[in-house]
């Protein structure tokens, strides 16, 4: 491999991922996006929620119980010269934790508004996770085709609640049944909107320049209408900056309908044009790994059991920081200081699971795991460092867990050590009793954990309800100080599925005394896995 074929297949790359609300679009976009990278014939096909006609990457029977997804899986396609991955993530608000974690494998995020609801709960909390690396955003505003809210009132609620300022690069030209396209303020065009075109991509119509006469013709008296509005929109809305942008603190917003297929691509432009390609990462060797460093590294992001049921096996998404994977090739496993030959990694397109024979930086991979990966783990061709910035977040629910057959209580801590290496649910040992709290960010977390105690460890355990608020994990650079603290606080420490020290709230007002009380202890709502 010269130097020069890493620094093309990385230019080439953009890896993003979508955040949004549960119902915003996500899906119906995801669809677009791929019928555009032409990796499906027909949109529909990615998962039809309500038919019953679920995608390959429905892997669990509780998914189609649900009818959710629960799974990460990653989309690789073609998009003019570009080569685009989108990771996708749960669609359901139970499986945010993962969602997060997802979040540090992308360059980039794609961020969809339901017009008529504005910024809703999940998305702002998607956003704060995206923060930590002040990843660039893109923003779609979707829905145009039904009754919308004012568009410069949806994008001044995104700049005050979401605190980043919005370019918006089209705009609407009506809304609901007057939907009639959007003027590309950047390209100066006006570019037509067709109903009942969703599932194919259409031909494009457009008129070349706002004061062309032509528009005139086609719209009559809402042209110039149409012309003072975007006089209004230019002196309100900020211009767009490629550095503002690429410091996450500026959005290019774009308008359409996924429904009707129409913007995705005015947004896919802006991807493959502004998003940056893969980038390094930060290691705790003050060392910035960069992505046409030629030496081989990678981290795992997410563990999956059982994609598929033919196959019962784990997977661990990894994501490539530098150099190049190739069919067979030994890597060192950091955590365990062993070298591993990779034989048959996997790429997963659509649901489908292939063999890959070599991939780049920005690309994902997903090797079989027979429990010696842990969420975190850090691949390279040989150095002994580790990637930072792969986070565990608090969670906001509780359990105890109890077995029903008292004897089996080393499979069932075995498993959940297990489980939590994963990502599934997070579990917690009390300093002070026997007890097994297990910690999620998602109702549905808690039913996932039971079944496969139950299918891959064989005990039957129970949940009982505790008194759990929060939890935060606990350190202070003060030996003797943290000392005091965890014999003060000894009845309120527990330890987690990585051994470290957390703190377990029974409420916020307990946590908030506790944090005055101690206030050498630092209390994090995230650990680095
Ligand atoms: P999600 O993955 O973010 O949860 O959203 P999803 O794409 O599943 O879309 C949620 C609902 O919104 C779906 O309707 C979908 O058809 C609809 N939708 C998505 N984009 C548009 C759009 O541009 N315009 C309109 N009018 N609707 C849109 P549903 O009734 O919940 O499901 P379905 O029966 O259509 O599958």
């Amino acid at each position: 491999m010269s130097k020069q074929s890493l620094i093309n297949e990385i230019n080439m790359r953009r890896t993003f991922a979508i955040i949004s609300h549960p119902d915003a679009g996500k899906t119906t976009i995801t669809e677009k996006v791929l019928l555009h990278g032409q990796k499906i014939q027909k949109a529909g096909t990615v998962k039809g929620k309500k038919s019953g006609q679920h995608a390959k990457s429905d892997w669990m029977e509780m998914e189609k119980e649900r009818g959710i997804s629960v799974t990460t899986s990653v989309m690789q396609f073609p998009y003019r010269d570009s080569l685009v991955n989108l990771l996708d993530t749960p669609g359901h608000e139970d499986f945010s934790e993962d969602t997060y974690r997802t979040l540090t494998a992308v360059d980039s995020c794609l961020m969809v508004i339901d017009a008529a609801k504005g910024v809703e709960e999940r998305t702002i909390k998607l956003m704060d996770v995206t923060r930590l690396r002040d990843t660039p955003i893109l923003t779609f505003v979707n829905k145009l085709d039904r009754d919308i809210r004012d568009p410069l009132e949806l994008l001044d609620e995104v700049e005050d609640v979401l605190k980043i300022m919005c370019a918006p690069i089209t705009w609407p030209i009506g809304q609901g049944k007057n939907f009639k396209g959007v003027y590309h303020i950047a390209r100066d065009e006006i570019i037509f909107y067709k109903s009942g075109q969703g599932h194919r991509i259409q031909e494009v119509d457009i008129i070349k320049g706002i004061d062309n006469p032509e528009l005139d013709k086609r719209i009559g008296g809402y042209a110039d209408e149409l012309r003072d509005e975007i006089n209004l929109v230019k002196g309100a809305s900020n211009e767009f900056d490629l550095e503002l942008f690429l410091a996450g603190e500026l959005t290019p917003v774009f308008f359409g309908t996924a429904l009707g297929n129409f913007g995705v691509d005015h947004m896919l432009d802006g991807l493959v044009e502004w998003a940056p390609t893969p980038m390094g990462r930060n290691t705790d060797k003050e060392e910035f790994v960069d992505a046409a460093n030629e030496k081989f590294s990678g981290f795992v992001f997410k563990i999956q059991a059982n994609m598929d049921p033919r196959h019962r096996d784990r997977v661990a998404f990894m994501r490539i920081v530098s150099g190049k994977y190739e069919q067979g090739m030994k890597m060192k496993h950091v955590r365990l200081g062993k070298e591993v030959r990779i034989a048959d990694a996997l790429t997963f397109v659509a649901g489908d699971r292939e063999h890959v024979d070599e991939a780049w930086p920005g690309d994902i991979i997903g090797l079989h795991n027979h429990g010696t990966i842990q969420i975190g783990d850090t691949f390279t061709w040989g150095d002994e460092f580790k990637f930072t910035g792969i986070p565990n977040f608090a969670p906001e629910l509780f359990r105890r867990i109890r077995l029903k057959d008292p004897l089996k209580q080393k499979q069932l801590l075995k498993g959940l050590v297990q489980l939590s290496e994963e990502g599934a649910v997070q579990v917690f040992r009390p300093l002070a009793s026997n007890d097994l709290i297990v910690g999620a960010v998602g109702m549905l977390q808690f039913d996932v954990v039971v079944h496969r105690l139950r299918a891959e460890y064989k005990v039957e355990a129970i949940y009982e309800n505790i008194q759990v608020a929060t939890a935060r994990w606990v350190y202070c650079d003060d030996a003797k100080k943290f000392e005091e603290f965890q014999r003060k606080a000894q009845h309120n420490l527990s330890i987690d599925g990585g051994n470290a020290l957390a703190y377990i709230a029974p409420t916020m007002a307990n946590l908030s005394l506790t944090q005055e009380r101690f206030p050498e202890i630092t209390f994090t709502h995230t650990k680095e896995v």
